[in-house]
């Protein structure tokens, strides 16, 4: 069994952990802009000139099935999707707001079908749900907010109440967590903390402004099993590392602990979350691949996020990623799935990185860099059974040796454990050993 333990948490993280792998799924309204679902804010943009997007918008290639048949074959296990995002436009049928897509030419709860696909495919169901909102007419300003920077704020905050707005989310949340069957992960977006150049005008908001006991008592009662991520300024259950990868399993700030975490990204360029029609700094398949295999090594999750177009479909750069996932899990899926950071006995051989089945009896080698014909082992004599290469479970013989480099007499020599590899490396973009310990 593993040694490892995780700090305690109120939801249930055991299928969490054990699946490793999510779609992230950035769509809304922005999506039309082709530019970042921040687009409102970045440009300044008040509602009235946003409402183009609404007026337009109009998803006619939207088509659930396949987006839920693609995650599943990239080896994805879970999905998160934008409910509402900081635009404050829901992608539900909501009866607390008239911005909602029923209310636009989509004419559909595109939510609905999203959960019906995505379940269907057998994948766990998330809703990533906006604690900001840029619509809403009780949200107060913020550093964050579109018109943060317009000269009377106090103006714009006159009337605008907070307690309002926090009533409008848990009624959001009762619906969400009511009508669409049972929900794996609710994923709340985000905190704002105090700065010292705050103006008067704008309001930092946590817990406090989101009511977030009072936010997280009702979805934990409609929910029980539910996870919660720790965005509301309140700790649930788990740490959401955003577009940085922990090179260690995150610990607890205070006690130390490790901690249940899920690294979210992008397939491309840092920032934007949703379709971006002239995205140029798309991450290379080795990445793709490398940034899973770190994650769990270091007892962690990915949650790779997809921005689809606006008319619904997924671009040719996400297929071609999701495609890239897909080839892979197909033949090592084992390497990931149930399996967390190697025990500390052992130490990845240069160029690896190692992960281990959580019942601590196969440990996974994977090989970022493909050396010469023998992978040396340091440590690892006398533990292992048997090794294969995962992918085609062809033997992998092993030879525990004495290596000696013609200086007889000058060097010690070290046993080692030595791994026999085929000298041309496999068509797998990182080849991985599996070893059945003894
Ligand atoms: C940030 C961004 C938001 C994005 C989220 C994903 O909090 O504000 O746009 O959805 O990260 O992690």
């Amino acid at each position: 069994m593993s040694s490892y333990t995780r700090r305690k948490t109120p939801g249930n993280t055991d299928w969490f952990v054990h699946d490793r792998f999510g779609m992230f799924i950035h769509w809304g309204l922005y999506s039309m802009s082709a530019r970042a679902a921040w687009v409102k804010k970045d440009e300044r943009m008040t509602t009235e000139q946003y409402s183009k997007y609404f007026k337009y918008f109009n998803p006619d290639m939207y088509d659930a099935k396949e987006w839920a048949r693609r995650a599943k074959e990239a080896g994805m296990k879970y999905a998160v999707m934008t409910t509402r995002h900081h635009e404050g436009f829901s992608m539900f049928d909501t009866q607390y707001s008239d911005y909602k897509c029923t209310n636009t030419p989509a004419g559909r709860d595109l939510i609905r079908e999203y959960v019906d696909a995505f379940r269907a495919e057998g994948l766990k169901i998330g809703f990533y749900y906006s604690l900001l909102d840029w619509y809403h007419q009780d949200y107060t300003l913020d550093k964050y907010h579109p018109q943060f920077n317009i000269a009377d704020g106090d103006a714009f905050n006159e009337g605008r109440d907070m307690h309002r707005y926090a009533e409008f989310m848990r009624n959001q949340v009762r619906e969400l967590l009511t009508n669409y069957g049972k929900i794996d992960i609710l994923w709340l977006d985000f905190s704002i903390p105090p700065a010292a150049n705050d103006r008067p005008c704008w309001q930092a908001k946590g817990a406090e402004e989101w009511e977030a006991e009072e936010l997280i008592k009702l979805a934990r009662s409609l929910q029980p099993d539910m996870i919660i991520n720790n965005r509301a300024d309140l700790e649930q259950d788990i740490w959401s590392p955003e577009q940085y990868q922990p090179m260690e399993w995150v610990r607890h700030q205070e006690t130390g602990e490790l901690v249940t975490w899920e690294a979210c990204q992008t397939l491309a360029g840092t920032y934007s979350w949703c379709y971006r029609r002239d995205e140029g700094a798309w991450k290379s398949p080795e990445m793709l691949i490398q940034m899973l295999i770190n994650t769990v090594s270091c007892g962690g999750n990915l949650l790779m996020n997809v921005g689809p177009t606006s008319r619904g479909y997924l671009d040719d750069h996400a297929n071609v990623a999701l495609d890239v996932y897909a080839k892979w899990m197909k033949y090592n899926g084992r390497s990931i799935y149930g399996c967390t950071k190697a025990e500390p006995e052992f130490v990845a051989p240069r160029g690896c990185r190692l992960t281990q089945s959580e019942d601590g009896k196969r440990l996974y080698v994977h090989m970022m860099e493909y050396p010469y014909k023998f992978l040396e082992i340091p440590g690892f004599e006398g533990k292992v059974d048997y090794a294969q290469f995962l992918h085609d479970g062809s033997e992998l013989r092993i030879r525990e040796v004495e290596i000696g480099h013609f200086s007889e007499g000058l060097t010690k020599r070290e046993k080692k454990l030595v791994i026999l590899l085929p000298l041309a490396k496999p068509d797998m973009i990182v080849p991985v050993i599996e070893l059945f310990l003894k």
